[in-house]
Parts: C-alpha cells; sequence; structure tokens
C-alpha cells in the first residue's frame, strides 16, 4: 500500500479525521521552516495521540524532540495526570521546544531536557517508569535506545519507533537510502521487536513506517 504523504489516500484520512490543533501546527510550522521533512506529520501525530489514549499510557518518554510537534500530540493524549519526558541534545532545538510547550495549553504534563539520550538512559535509573517509549532521533542509534529503554518499561508497556522503514533501505526498494550503520540499527530494533514470544507486534506502513510494539 503506498501512503505517500501527498498522495489521495493520506489526503482523504487527513481531511476526514486529522485536526491538528493550531499550538502544534505552530510549531510544525517554525520546524518546517528550520529543517524541512524532520517532524512526524500530522496523521502519525493523530495515530501516536490515538495510541496513548487507547491504551492509557501515562508516562511517556520521548527520545528526539525538535520543536516539540510530536511531544505535543503525546502530551495532549495523556491527559490531566500525564507527563512527557522529552528529550533533546541540540541545544536551540530544545529551547525552542520549550518556548512551544509553553506556548501550548499542557506546559505543565511535560518536561523538555536538553540532553545527549543516550548518556541520560546511561546515568538515569533502569526501573520501570514508562508506559510507552517513542523512539525519533538519530536512526543508527535504534538498536542501543531499544536496549536501554526497555529495563524502563512497565508490563505491557509500548515502544513506539518512527522510521523504522528506514526510507526504503531495509525493503530494498531504495538500498542507499540510508548508511550501512543505520540499516543495522534499525534491522536489529525491527527484528527485537518481532519477536512474537516478548512482544505483542506491528510495522505500521505510513509514509515513514511505524513500528508499535507491546510488551507481553
Ligand atoms: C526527526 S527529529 C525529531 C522530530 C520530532 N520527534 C517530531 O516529530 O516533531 C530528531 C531529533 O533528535 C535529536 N537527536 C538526535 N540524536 C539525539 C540524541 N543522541 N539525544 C537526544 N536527541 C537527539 C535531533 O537533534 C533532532 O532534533
Amino acid at each position: 500500500m503506498h501512503t505517500r504523504d501527498d498522495g489521495p489516500t493520506l489526503a482523504y484520512i487527513n481531511r476526514t479525521f486529522v485536526r491538528e490543533p493550531e499550538w502544534i501546527a505552530a510549531a510544525r510550522a517554525a520546524g518546517e521552516q528550520r529543517r524541512p521533512g524532520m517532524q512526524i506529520s500530522a496523521y502519525e501525530g493523530h495515530l501516536l495521540r490515538w495510541l496513548v489514549r487507547v491504551s492509557g499510557a501515562k508516562r511517556i518518554l520521548e527520545i528526539g524532540t525538535f520543536m516539540a510537534t510530536s511531544t505535543l500530540w503525546l502530551a495532549d493524549g495523556v491527559g490531566e495526570d500525564g507527563k512527557v519526558t522529552a528529550l533533546e541534545f541540540a541545544a536551540d532545538y530544545a529551547a525552542a521546544a520549550v518556548q512551544h510547550i509553553a506556548a501550548s495549553p499542557h506546559a505543565d504534563r511535560v518536561e523538555i531536557l536538553h540532553t545527549d539520550a543516550h548518556a541520560w538512559l546511561a546515568a538515569s535509573a533502569a526501573i520501570p517508569t514508562y508506559d510507552l517509549v517513542f523512539i525519533d532521533a538519530e536512526k543508527t542509534g535504534y538498536a542501543r535506545y531499544l536496549e536501554a529503554v526497555l529495563p524502563r518499561l512497565h508490563p505491557r508497556g509500548f515502544i513506539v519507533g518512527d522510521n523504522s522503514l528506514l526510507f526504503g533501505a531495509l525493503s530494498g526498494e531504495y538500498p542507499d537510502a540510508a548508511s550501512a550503520k543505520a540499516k543495522a540499527s534499525m534491522e536489529a530494533f525491527n527484528t527485537t521487536l518481532a519477536d512474537a514470544s516478548r512482544f505483542e507486534s506491528v510495522l505500521l506502513p505510513t509514509p515513514e513506517g511505524l513500528t508499535v510494539a507491546r510488551l507481553k
């Protein structure tokens, strides 16, 4: 199935189901100006928020925040008693993300941490804390992120990884679309999560590919 961002299938889904609040659209517009194509689409944000709401996830960790567009979709899903901890290692992106969170209705649900996610995970306690972890940072890091976040996930917690089709590099459609290191990392990420003895998982064919797995 082809669900290109500019294709008729997604256009239909978007106009029928997806309503991006204006305070998320403002973060998106700032992100598109700085680095076009870095953020999840409104359709993917809507999907993430739906997953958060139907799963009842209350404690969320996001790895790779950029302007906080995805963070805001997650925060809109967790409800008043939920919390999103979002990690971003670029100082200017983290500062802009803080501003976008402050301008939203959900400032009390989000903490933006300016940090390298690998270092932060290595330094923080590996105890089950999160109901859902959303990974959307450098593609060479996904296998390491998965290893580090699994001990921090509650029983039946969710791992969600964006770009898990790696721009066609894993299917072979566009073999040169990613580096060998990124391919090895994402292949390990997907293969681990495809283990049906440990996870209930799917790889959704969104334009970027979204792997969603729940611990058994
Ligand atoms: C694809 S963008 C995230 C987009 C965002 N999730 C959204 O959809 O709105 C990836 C972000 O991860 C950040 N990043 C990359 N490596 C990181 C690391 N090791 N620790 C923390 N952030 C990292 C980058 O600076 C970049 O802002």
